[in-house]
């Protein structure tokens, strides 16, 4: 007999800025997952956050390929966790601290990860411009806390620029991060697994812009070449790993994660931070790191509902009763 297929959902949309990368992600997911294992119902959340909550219950596991607050953030992986349900990617904790750059940054400082220097604000606080060159110097990335995609996200050289970052970052979040510039390649690693993660073969970002901006991303074609694998010694290689692993562990990721670091002309390494639901379109690095590592798309899609359900299984084993 044949085995009975999997229901996966595949959740997307969202109500966020990057609703529209989100629907790029799911597109090419659910293209490739494996027909033949799973019966794959696509679920969409509209740009107001409407759905239908008790579509859940029919789903063997969740594929949230949301990005950004209301998705990525812990509260879409909340909702999954009290309605029962296994999902692929980071639970509650790990989505969360991942999602939140100062939180992300402090927990990286203290498991003795190398970071850039930074400084939050808070909506209502304020801090000069002179302070900020004189701590951190210049130029400055100014970023909301909680975003992704490089949305929100200023590298600023004057004071003018500098408050309108501010203001610009205030509008997407109630806390801003002010970081120190890091001058270095834009080197990024995927990692795998729950309990014991491993690390892709890692992948450049090799940006021509001023920055790795949003238009550079999605928009403006020219703007950045992506080298897979990145040229690098074997010493950094395995220096990129285990430190994408750290990270990985450090934050409570589950499932997959990229990590993102700089590597500077000296050879130092910056993690930059970690995307705990990583963009999945057709050119992303996510997929194509694991790609030339050897796991095509449909293998990595089944190992990454394999890991949904272990956790899930493992979560469940928990008591839930004093005695
Ligand atoms: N401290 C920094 N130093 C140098 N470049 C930075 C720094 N922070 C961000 N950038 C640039 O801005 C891009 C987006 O910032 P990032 O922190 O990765 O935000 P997002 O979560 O939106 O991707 C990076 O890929 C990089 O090009
Ligand atoms: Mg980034």
């Amino acid at each position: 007999m044949a085995k009975k297929k999997l229901k996966i959902g595949v959740l997307f949309g969202g109500k966020s800025a990057e609703h529209e990368v989100s629907l790029r992600s799911a597109e090419n997911i659910f293209n490739a997952l494996g027909k033949d294992k799973y019966e794959i119902t696509p679920i969409k959340i509209n740009k107001n956050g409407k759905f239908k909550l008790d579509i859940f219950k029919n789903f063997d596991v969740i594929f949230p390929v949301l990005h950004g607050p209301f998705g990525e953030d812990g509260s879409m992986q909340g909702l999954l966790k009290v309605a029962g349900v296994p999902y692929v990617g980071a639970g509650v904790l790990g989505s969360a601290v991942g999602m939140d750059k100062d939180v992300m940054k402090r927990l990286l400082r203290d498991a003795g990860i190398p970071i850039g220097k930074f400084t939050t604000l808070k909506l209502g606080e304020k801090i000069t411009f002179e302070k900020a060159k004189k701590d951190l110097g210049l130029p400055l990335f100014i970023k909301p806390v909680n975003m992704g995609s490089s949305v929100g996200v200023s590298k600023v050289r004057n004071e003018k620029e500098f408050n309108q970052a501010i203001k610009k970052a205030f509008e997407f979040d109630t806390k801003v991060i002010i970081e120190e510039f890091i001058n270095g390649r834009e080197i990024e690693c995927s990692v795998l697994g729950n309990d014991k993660p491993i690390a892709s073969v890692p992948g450049e970002v090799i940006v021509k812009d001023d920055f790795y901006s949003y238009n550079t991303k999605y928009i403006n074609e020219n703007g950045a070449i992506i080298q897979i694998p990145a040229k690098l010694s074997k010493k950094s290689i395995k220096e990129i790993q285990e430190l994408s692993v750290k990270t990985f562990k450090t934050l409570s990721c589950e499932g997959f994660g990229r990590v993102d670091s700089f590597l500077t002309k000296s050879g130092k390494v910056y993690i930059n931070e970690i995307n705990t639901i990583p963009g999945f379109t057709s050119i992303s690095m996510y997929p194509k790191l694991w790609e030339a590592s050897g796991l095509p798309l449909p293998k990595l899609l089944d190992k990454l509902i394999e890991l949904a359900i272990e956790r899930f299984k493992k979560e469940q084993k928990l008591k839930t009763t004093v005695n």
